[in-house]
């Protein structure tokens, strides 16, 4: 007994605590908000608060902000604070102390999914909930919430201009709210958050609780293949020489065909650009290769 109302004190103290929640993909940057509005001079640093010590993160000399040994080399120095790449050790409590204010944050990473979609099609992201207390679901990108539906009156709420574009899944009864996409634009490519929510604070994460989404442009692929994901950081020279040799070769039959040099020019560029990828790659299904 005594252990729940402890750990039920502990929950509301987070979310009582909980200046600011940021979410972030797993991989992905994060600025600590706040960071860069301490006033000049002041003398600023950055503490990490865990269940039973408090350590330092990141400190502010003369506006430019340097991290402590163990994130070093994850932190360029700068005029704000932020990871360049986030691990999933990096979720909890931040406080900021700029001369006598104190700013709180809660850092959720989360664990998500890539799909890639042609721009012009629809698009489904899908995200699972089966809470039972919870009173709304809410969908964002980034930090932004892209809608909300309420679960008692069954009303969805959109941000401005979305309404039309945007509509939840039918099977919301069978704890299905993936969110469908009627038709992506090159603009709707980034992060989008999935979670649960009750008393206006969030609950629980979706399953999974991100899609990382990358739109294809429209541009012609005469070879009709697409990765939808790198596999490894590095291709190895072998495979290097492969993709090459078969860029070469169908270069030079297109050309004896007498393709336009654009289209040429503009598919040759597509080939060179489509192995590596640009940080894609990093999530697989169901976690994160690291
Ligand atoms: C991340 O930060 C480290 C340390 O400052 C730097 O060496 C590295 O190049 C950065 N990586 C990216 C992707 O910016
Ligand atoms: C959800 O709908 C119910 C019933 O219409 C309403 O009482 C409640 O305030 C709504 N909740 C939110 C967060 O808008």
């Amino acid at each position: 007994m005594a252990v729940i109302q402890l750990v039920v004190a502990i929950i509301l103290s987070l979310i009582a605590t909980c200046g600011k929640c940021v979410h972030v993909l797993l991989g992905d940057p994060v600025t600590f908000p706040g960071t860069e509005n301490c006033l000049t001079g002041e003398p600023a640093k950055l503490h990490r608060v865990g269940e039973h010590s408090t350590s330092l993160v990141a400190h502010r000399e003369q506006g430019v902000w340097s991290p402590a040994w163990d994130y070093k080399d994850r932190v360029n120095r700068g005029a704000s604070f932020a990871f360049n790449s986030t691990v999933y050790t990096d979720k909890g409590l931040y406080v900021l102390g700029c001369g006598s204010r104190e700013e709180r944050t809660y850092l959720y990473v989360v664990i998500g999914f890539e799909a890639s979609v042609n721009e012009g099609e629809p698009a489904k992201l899908m995200c699972y909930i089966s809470g039972q207390h919870v009173d709304a679901i809410r969908w964002e990108k980034g930090q932004e919430t892209l809608l909300e539906l309420n679960l008692s009156s069954g009303e969805i709420q959109y941000a401005p201009g979305l309404d039309g574009k945007l509509s939840l899944s039918p099977d919301g009864k069978l704890g299905d709210y993936s969110l469908i996409l009627n038709q992506v634009l090159s603009e709707d490519q980034g992060d989008y958050f999935c979670s649960a929510h009750a008393n206006g604070a969030r609950e629980q994460w979706g399953e999974p609780a991100a899609v990382k989404l990358r739109v294809i442009s429209k541009k012609p692929d005469p070879m009709g293949t697409r990765p939808t994901r790198t596999p490894t950081k590095s291709v190895t020279k072998g495979e290097h020489m492969g993709t090459w040799a078969i860029v070469v070769i169908t270069a030079a039959v297109v050309f004896l065909i007498g393709v336009p040099p654009s289209i040429l020019l503009g598919w040759y560029l597509k080939s060179r650009r489509a192995p590596h990828g640009s940080g894609v790659g990093r999530y697989t299904v169901c976690g994160a290769i690291r």
